[in-house]
């Protein structure tokens, strides 16, 4: 089940070329609860932080108010585009940048990297590329904050559920697991939020 979302670079370009950001099921204006919490609990209250798969570019925006140095990436040059315009507007110096993450061009390692509903777009095949380009992009003794559909979600469409078992296995040999715990997506007209696994995991 899942996996309806499609990794198709191409489907996500139209999407943000053909809708307003605001109505994508995702869109969450603030700092996603599970992010913000988590930084709290580790004391992270700055450093640089990548937000991977920004899309409307609200978690790297929040993150810019919040005193951090974002770079935030997308696969879509225009879901890049219009939140750089955004960030613009609101006076936000945000570094954003096209880049696929399974074809990763970017150079840097971070303090955070956060990832709020990217690695469940990627089928089984995927995974590893994702792992180890990721892993790349976490400087030692960072983080990897990452949010994904859980396996406990029942309804139909969307992305592929996730298992904790999934997440040790493909992410124990890069990272320590710190934890992964139930959650749940806020995001725009989706009653209940859909079920989410939120990890925490340390280079
Ligand atoms: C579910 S949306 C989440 C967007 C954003 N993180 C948020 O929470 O609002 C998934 C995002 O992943 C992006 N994406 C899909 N495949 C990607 C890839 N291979 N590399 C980078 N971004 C990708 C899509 O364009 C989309 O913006």
């Amino acid at each position: 089940m899942g996996g309806s979302e499609g990794d198709d670079p191409d489907r996500w370009e139209r999407m943000y070329r053909d809708e307003d950001v605001e109505t994508m099921s995702w869109y969450y204006p603030e700092l996603d609860p599970d992010f913000r919490e988590a930084l709290a609990e580790l004391g992270i209250s700055g450093g640089s932080v990548l937000d991977l798969c920004t899309g409307p570019g609200t978690q790297a925006m929040a993150l810019a108010q919040r005193g951090f140095m974002v770079t935030a990436t997308d696969v879509s040059a225009t879901a890049v585009e219009k939140a750089a315009t955004l960030a613009r507007e609101s006076g936000l110096k945000i570094d954003f940048r096209r880049n696929d993450i399974l074809r990763n061009r970017l150079e840097a390692s971070f303090d955070l990297v956060i990832d709020r509903g990217c690695f469940h777009i990627f089928p089984p095949e995927k995974r590893d590329v994702y792992v180890e380009n990721v892993s790349t992009l976490v400087g030692a003794g960072g983080y990897l904050l990452l949010k994904c559909f859980s396996y406990r979600e029942k309804r139909k469409e969307g992305p592929f559920r996730l298992h904790p078992d999934e997440i040790r296995r493909r992410f124990a040999g890069a990272f320590e697991i710190l934890s992964i715990s139930e959650s749940s997506f806020p995001g725009n007209d989706r009653k209940p939020q859909p079920l989410a696994l939120f990890c925490v995991m340390r280079r």
